[in-house]
């Protein structure tokens, strides 16, 4: 039994010495020192023992376990410090190596451009409204005087989700909703996508952006409207652009008219910029129909007002000298990065 002792011993700090994990570490424990393990087996026989051997072989045994526990306490302390080591190399950071670049993105070229319009108006005491892409054919047409069957829907061919919903064709319908809601006066500009059934090419693009514009109050004019939108011009593209109005027709304002600007380029000797024009055409505007004040509960009596519609797209092409629409829409790195 003696011997049995001291093979269990030489063996479990052999076992134990070049034992390498926490997890194996654990498990010798219990091999050696478990309540199955076994040193218990050993001293279960210690009642076949004579009364004389019985001290001798308990003392040793008591020996043998102190041995193993305190050789158990030693190599978890190593094997824990190891551990620690080897996650701290592990985790190491290793400043001089060359850091991941952030790509930081940037304006879209539109939204830069919308943003500098929309803080023009705001300037000038408009609110900023939104309205629906996907919109009522009575707000985009019918309550814009443009009863079905109208030819001005021929130009404005859209896309239908039915009979009665469409993608909205232009922002106009904000108009509407907007008059419908609130009370005059009113000072709003909305910005937005419309969309129309137009083949993708350079200049024409089934999605694009307009802005609306509308004021309605007690005594509006004409001259309010010129007013406005030659102020308008000017805080845009400089002190010392030219405006020209023009007679037009739209069936929601009487009168109409679209409003040109002196071209940049040629100061209006014609040039490649203004297709020989002189002028480039910015956008339709009018004195709000009488209809449709009526058709949103406003008394053309007592009120009235002018509104304004631009495409914004044109705008921005003629700011950065951009050549292809398509360009806003394909979202290529190389051309976003350049503005
Ligand atoms: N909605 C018109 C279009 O898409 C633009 C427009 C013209 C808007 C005159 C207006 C306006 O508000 O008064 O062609």
């Amino acid at each position: 039994m003696k011997q049995a002792l001291e093979q269990i011993k030489t063996a479990a700090v052999e076992a134990l010495e070049k034992c390498d994990n926490l997890k194996a570490l654990e498990e010798l424990k219990v091999k050696y020192l478990g309540k199955k393990g076994e040193l218990t087996a050993i001293l279960k026989q210690m009642g076949k023992l004579s009364a004389e051997e019985r001290p001798v072989i308990g003392q040793l045994a008591n020996e043998v376990r102190s041995t193993i526990e305190e050789e158990v306490k030693t190599r978890t302390a190593a094997l824990k410090e190891k551990e620690l080591e080897e996650q701290l190399a592990a985790e190491k950071i290793d400043v001089t190596m060359p850091g991941k670049k952030f790509q930081v993105g940037k304006k879209h070229p539109l939204t830069l451009v919308m943003d500098e319009i929309k803080e023009i108006f705001l300037g000038m005491g408009f609110d900023v409204v939104d309205g629906p892409e996907v919109e009522l054919d009575y707000y985009n047409f019918e309550a814009l005087n443009i009863p079905k069957n109208h030819p001005a829907r021929d130009t404005q061919d859209t896309f239908y989700i039915n009979d009665n919903v469409v993608m909205r064709t232009q922002t106009s319908p904000v108009q509407v909703r907007t008059m419908e809601k609130r009370k005059p006066p009113i000072r709003i500009i909305s910005p937005g996508r419309v969309y129309r059934s137009d083949a993708l090419d350079a200049t024409h693009s089934p999605v694009f952006h307009q802005i609306e514009g509308l004021v309605v109050d007690k005594g509006i004019t004409m001259s309010d409207l010129k007013g406005t939108l030659e102020m308008f011009v000017k805080s845009l593209y400089g002190e010392d652009s030219v405006v020209r109005f023009r007679p037009h027709h739209f069936p929601f304002t009487e009168p109409s008219a679209e409003m040109d600007v002196m071209c940049f380029n040629c100061h209006g000797e014609g040039c490649r910029i203004c297709k020989g024009e002189g002028w480039i055409e910015i956008l339709g505007a009018g004195m709000v129909h009488p209809k449709v004040l009526q058709n949103c509960g406003i008394d053309p009596e007592e009120y009235s007002g002018f509104a304004f519609g631009m495409g914004l797209e044109r705008v921005v092409m003629r700011r950065f000298a951009i050549d292809d629409i398509r360009m806003f829409f394909e979202n290529d790195q190389r051309f976003l990065d350049q503005f």
